[in-house]
C-alpha cells in the first residue's frame, strides 16, 4: 500500500444516530451494500454508527485509516468479536487466531504457500479445471454447441475441488464434497445472521438454532477429522509409500522452531478447516462475478482469448497444448487483470473488522480502547476519488503503468501482516480457470433472468444464483 493523503477534515467523526441505525437495521439485513454505501455517500469516508442498531462501530473506507489499522499500528488492532465468535464454528486456525499464538502458526505455515509451492500445484489445479469442464463440453457437444450452467454452483464446486485436493489430495466423492460445502454454507449463513440481527439471539436460543448449528459444526469436524486420521494411519503403516505432497502433509510435517514439536491433532484440524473455508468460498465468489462480468463484456473476454492464442502459437511445437506452465502466466496477464478488476467491483472480503486493544490516535482522531472498526473494502474499491469511472469493468486499469506502484486503494486480500496467506494460490487458480474457460467457451448472458443482486455474508456472493451459457468455440 502506498501512503494516501491525510483526510482534509481532521478530527470529528460524523455519527449516525442510534435510532436511525435501528430503523435501518431491517433494510441493512436485506441489502447491506446499498444501505452502507448510501450512508458513506451522505456522511463521508469515516462514520460512527450502530450495527443492527446495537453495536457501536466506526465504519471507514479511508485508505489512510485502513493502512494505519492493518499495517502501521497493526499491533494495536485485533480481529473483533465478530471474527472471534466465528471460531465457535470454525475453530482457531490462522483466520480466527490472535496474538502470539497466531504469529507462531503463521510463521509455521507461511512456507507452505511460497511461490514455488504454488507453482507445484498448477498441474493439479489445471487437472481439476479440465475434469470439471469436460462434462460441460460433452453436454454442449450433444446439444447444439452450448450448455447453460448455474454459475455460482459450478464455481463453488470447482474451487472446492481445487482446495480440497490441494489440502487433502483425496478425490472427495461428489456426495462428500456437497456435504462439506453445504455444511460450511449453512453455518456461515447462520453466523452472519446472528451478527446482522443480534436482537434475534434469544429467539435462536429458544428455538434450538444455536444447538442445531453447533451440531453441524461437530459433523463437519468429524468428517474432516476422519480424513486426517486416515492420512496419519497411512503414514504410520509399515512400508507406507511416500505421502502425497499436499497442504495437509505440510501441516503434519512442520515443526515449531523453538520446541521441534509438531502441531497437535486439534491444531491440524483447525488449520485444515480454515484453509477449506477461507480457500474456496472467496475464490468461488470472485470467479462467479467474473463470469457475470465477462458475459456482459464479450470484448474483454475476446481480448483474453486472443492473448492466450498468441502465447500458445508462440510455443515450441513439442509443448503440451492443453496445459499452461506457471512461468507462462506473466505473459497471460489479461486474464489476471480481469480477475483483479472483478475483485475490485465485487471484493469477496467486502468488509474486514478490527478492534482497538489500547487508546490510539489517527491524525487527530482519538480512538479509545475497545473501538470497533469495520473496514469497508467494497466502498474503498468504488470510491470515485480513487477510481475513474468506478462502476465500469475495465481490466486494463490493472496493467501496470511504467514506474507505477499499483492502485493505492485496492485491498481484496487485506493488508499488513495478516494479508491473505493464500493470495498467490488464489490468483494463480483464478487466472488458470479464466484462461481455460475462455479457451474452450464463449460466456454468454442468458436473457430473462431477474437482476443479479449482491448478498454480503462473510463473503460477497450473488443473492441466489444466475445462469450463463457456455458456447463451444
Ligand atoms: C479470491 C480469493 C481470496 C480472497 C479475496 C481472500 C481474502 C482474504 C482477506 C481479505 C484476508 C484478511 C482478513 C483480515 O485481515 O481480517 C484473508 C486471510 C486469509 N486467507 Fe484469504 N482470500 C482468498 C483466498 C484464499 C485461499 C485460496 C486461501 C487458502 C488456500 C486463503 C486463506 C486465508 C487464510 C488462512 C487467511 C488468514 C491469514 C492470517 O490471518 O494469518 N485465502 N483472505
Amino acid at each position: 500500500m502506498t501512503a494516501p493523503a491525510p483526510p482534509a477534515s481532521g478530527v470529528a467523526v460524523p455519527k449516525v444516530p442510534r435510532w436511525q441505525s435501528l430503523l435501518r437495521s431491517v433494510s441493512l439485513a436485506k441489502d447491506p451494500i446499498a444501505v452502507i454505501s448510501a450512508t458513506m455517500a451522505r456522511y463521508g469516508d469515516t462514520v460512527q454508527l450502530y450495527i443492527g442498531g446495537m453495536q457501536k462501530s466506526i465504519l471507514t473506507q479511508d485508505p489512510g485509516l485502513m493502512q494505519h489499522i492493518l499495517q502501521k499500528n497493526h499491533r494495536n488492532y485485533a480481529k473483533s468479536q465478530f471474527t472471534q465468535g466465528f471460531s465457535r464454528y470454525v475453530g482457531h486456525g490462522l483466520l480466527t487466531n490472535e496474538g502470539a499464538d497466531w504469529l507462531r502458526q503463521r510463521r509455521l505455515i507461511q512456507p507452505g504457500f511460497h511461490r514455488q509451492r504454488v507453482a507445484g500445484l498448477t498441474g493439479l489445479m489445471q487437472e481439476i479445471v479440465a475434469d470439471t469442464l469436460a462434462p460441460l463440453t460433452a453436454r454442449a457437444q450433444a446439444s447444439g454447441g452450448a450448455v447453460t450452467i448455474q454459475t455460482h454452483e459450478l464455481m463453488t464446486q470447482l474451487t472446492f475441488r481445487v482446495i480440497a485436493r490441494s489440502v487433502f489430495s483425496t478425490n472427495f466423492s461428489d456426495a462428500e464434497l456437497d456435504r462439506v460445502a453445504g455444511l460450511i454454507t449453512e453455518i456461515q449463513a447462520f453466523y452472519t445472521g446472528t451478527i446482522r440481527q443480534p436482537y434475534l439471539k434469544p429467539w435462536h436460543q429458544l428455538s434450538g438454532r444455536f444447538r442445531y448449528h453447533d451440531q453441524l459444526t461437530a459433523d463437519l469436524r468429524a468428517l474432516l477429522g476422519g480424513y486426517i486420521a486416515q492420512r496419519r494411519a497411512a503414514n504410520d503403516a509399515p512400508g507406507a509409500p511416500a505421502p502425497p505432497d499436499d497442504l495437509l502433509q505440510m501441516l503434519l510435517d512442520v515443526r515449531y522452531e523453538d520446541t521441534g514439536e509438531p502441531m497437535t491433532p486439534d491444531q491440524v484440524l483447525d488449520e485444515a478447516l480454515i484453509l477449506l473455508i477461507a480457500g474456496h468460498e472467496t475464490s468461488a465468489n470472485a470467479l462467479t462475478w467474473l463470469s457475470y462480468l465477462l458475459a456482459h463484456h464479450p470484448a474483454e473476454a475476446e481480448a483474453i482469448r486472443a492473448e492466450t492464442a498468441a502465447v500458445l502459437a508462440s510455443r515450441p511445437p513439442e509443448k503440451a497444448a492443453d496445459r499452461f506452465a506457471f512461468e507462462e502466466l506473466p505473459r497471460l496477464s489479461r486474464a489476471l487483470h480481469a480477475v483483479q478488476e472483478a475483485m475490485r467491483l465485487f471484493p469477496p472480503a467486502w468488509m474486514v473488522d478490527r478492534v482497538a486493544l489500547a487508546d490510539d490516535d489517527y491524525q487527530g482522531m482519538h480512538i479509545p480502547k475497545g473501538t470497533l472498526f469495520s473496514l469497508y473494502i467494497y466502498g474503498l474499491h468504488h470510491a470515485p476519488k480513487h477510481w475513474e469511472q468506478p462502476a465500469s469493468f475495465r481490466p486494463a486499469r490493472f496493467a501496470p503503468a511504467p514506474g507505477s506502484m499499483g492502485p493505492p486503494a485496492y485491498l481484496p486480500f487485506g493488508g499488513g501482516p495478516r494479508l491473505c496467506i493464500g493470495m498467490q494460490f488464489a490468483l494463480t487458480e483464478m487466472q488458470l480457470v479464466t484462461l481455460e474457460l475462455l479457451r474452450q467457451f464463449r460466456v454468454e448472458w442468458v436473457d430473462g433472468q431477474p437482476p443479479v443482486a449482491t448478498q454480503p455474508l462473510i463473503t460477497l456472493r450473488p443473492r441466489g444464483d444466475f445462469q450463463v451459457r457456455l458456447r463451444l468455440r
